[in-house]
């Protein structure tokens, strides 16, 4: 029988547009992401892929339409801390651990939030918390490497370790830019696997240039030109849309 219930999406921009100095960076942008979807954004450069995520996380209020999330909070209105508390969680390109403390304590930082660094750190954990820590240790691949500081780690592990820090926070929603830029083939391949296990129990947006990444994600995929959805749907898909071929080829 047909569930004639209706699915509130987790995230529904409705006719999002921004202009920065009269030049429309977003332009009745509209798109929607289903509960536990994790999605892939792709689209050249200048595209508008970060502010959209800027929106989305209320660094930028746009100019006209809405962003809702869960069907409930209209993120407009809405300020960055808000947003946060709300469960959206954000990567941004370059990797921000704190360098001097090490791996696991990079993680239990994010895993107590606002206690304070100090008092963060001498806090005796309970069991659910080191269950908590070891396993978002285990997923980012850096259990083995827990004690050494987060300088030591290569570029790819630093952006795993930030990954983990999003995870501890437990959000609903991971929004996360260019997450392979600078990473060795064999670590993009591992970052692939990585989201896919995270989509798992989280929604994902993913932007990113790296078209075997993007392919290893196996999702569907937004192009956006111009501040607008140019093609949805497979990867194949859109690499076979003329408009796409001709935004990639420059025209
Ligand atoms: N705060 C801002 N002030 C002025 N212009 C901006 C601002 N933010 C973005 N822009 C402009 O908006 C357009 C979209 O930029 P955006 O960074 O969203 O593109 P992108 O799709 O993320 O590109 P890339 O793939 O290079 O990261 C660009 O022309 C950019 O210069
Ligand atoms: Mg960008």
């Amino acid at each position: 029988m047909q569930d004639l219930r209706i699915t509130p999406a987790l995230l529904y921009l409705d006719g999002v547009s921004v202009a920065f100095d009269g030049f429309k960076a977003i332009n009745n942008l509209s798109l929607t992401l289903d509960p536990g979807e994790m999605r892939a954004i792709i689209g050249p450069n200048g595209a508008g892929k970060t502010t959209m995520m800027d929106i989305i996380t209320g660094k930028t209020r746009p100019d006209e339409g809405r962003v809702i999330f869960q069907g409930a909070h209209d993120l407009t209105t809405l300020d960055e801390a808000d947003i946060a508390t709300l469960g959206i969680g954000r990567k941004f390109q370059k990797p921000t651990v704190f360098e001097s403390h090490t791996v696991e304590d990079n993680v239990l930082l994010a895993l107590k939030g606002a206690r304070g660094v100090v008092a963060n750190l001498f806090h005796t954990l309970s069991g659910a918390e080191r269950d908590r820590l070891d396993e978002i240790l285990a997923l980012v691949k850096l259990i083995e490497r827990r004690y050494e500081l987060a300088a030591h780690l290569s570029h790819g592990q630093k952006q795993w370790l930030e990954i983990g820090m999003l995870l501890a926070q437990d959000p609903a929603l991971l929004l996360v830019d260019e997450p392979v830029a600078g990473m060795t083939d064999a670590e993009t391949a591992e970052t692939a696997e990585l989201l896919r296990r995270i989509n798992a129990t989280h929604s994902v947006i993913v932007v990113e240039h790296d078209m075997a990444f993007v392919r290893d994600l196996g999702v569907k995929v937004t192009v956006l030109h111009e501040g607008s959805v140019l093609a949805e749907g497979s990867l194949d898909q859109v690499s076979a849309n003329e408009r796409v071929v001709e935004v990639y080829l420059g025209r």
